[in-house]
């Protein structure tokens, strides 16, 4: 049997973009698959196409109860959890001196305490168990900054930081970043600066597909158990950052 035969793993921000890539991959590696975000319709017919190895359930990962219950639905499910993949995020740019607070404390709210949420949901469980797999999503935004980028680039050093703690306090608890150049989803739709769309659009001319993220997260994945994949950067063969 494969790493990857019946192994449970949970992802959020599964509705679009990389998270569907992933369910795509991961169900067609023989992967059980509990899914997440809040557009429950989308994640309804995803599961219905793929079969009964995925379940679904709608998911806010801001909030912590609710997180919970979606980890002790998985359990419910499928009887473990093995991996959770924190990959919903958002990403509304602007210059700070644009002051759009709101859009601040959404990114922190979703990127930052959603991972966070997630870590404090499987945790205890996979202590218990001596074993577990986080993987959480951060960006090449974890390397670099750019003007308009300040606040997404700190919500994912942030992810970095915290994956690399997880890494340094617990040996027997696999923790891996996957941090995607740029690529073709959903990502950023709801910019409302509109010279900062326009900039965006650009930038996706250069573009991966979010296939090749997904085949990432599988290949850190299906390693043995004492093979932890710390870091995985993937970036458009033609971009220069
Ligand atoms: N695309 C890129 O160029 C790129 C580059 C580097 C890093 N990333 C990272 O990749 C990850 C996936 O993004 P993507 O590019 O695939 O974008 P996407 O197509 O917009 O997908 C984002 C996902 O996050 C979910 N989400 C947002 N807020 C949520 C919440 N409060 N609770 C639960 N789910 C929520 C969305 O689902 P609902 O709206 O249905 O809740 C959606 O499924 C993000 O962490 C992003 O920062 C992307």
């Amino acid at each position: 049997m494969s790493e990857m035969e019946n192994k449970v793993v949970l992802i959020t921000g599964a509705s679009s973009g990389i998270g569907e890539a992933a369910v795509r991959e991961l169900a067609g590696a023989g992967a059980r698959l509990f899914i997440g975000a809040r557009r429950g319709e989308r994640l309804k017919a995803l599961a219905e196409e793929l079969g009964d190895n995925v379940a679904w359930r709608e998911l806010d990962v801001t909030d912590a109860a609710d997180f919970d219950a979606f980890v002790a639905a998985a359990e419910a499910r499928f009887g473990r959890v093995d991996v959770l993949v924190n990959n919903a995020g958002v990403m509304p740019l602007s210059p700070l001196a644009a002051l759009k607070r709101d859009e601040w404390k959404r990114m922190i709210d979703v990127n930052i305490h959603g991972v966070l949420n997630g870590i404090a949901a499987v945790l205890p469980g996979f202590l218990a168990r001596k074993s577990g797999h986080v993987v959480n999503v951060a960006s090449v935004g974890a390397h670099l900054v750019l003007p308009t980028a300040a606040v997404y680039c700190g919500t994912k050093y942030a992810v970095w930081a915290i994956t690399e703690g997880l890494r340094q306090e617990h040996d027997e608890i696999r923790s891996t970043i996957i941090s995607p150049g740029v690529t073709a989803t959903e990502l950023g739709d709801d910019i409302s600066d509109p010279q900062v769309a326009t900039a965006l659009k650009e930038w996706r001319q250069k573009a991966l597909t979010p296939d090749a993220i997904a085949r990432a997260i599988r290949y850190a994945l299906e390693q043995p158990e004492g093979v932890d994949i710390n870091e995985v950067i993937v970036r458009p063969t033609a971009a220069n950052m």
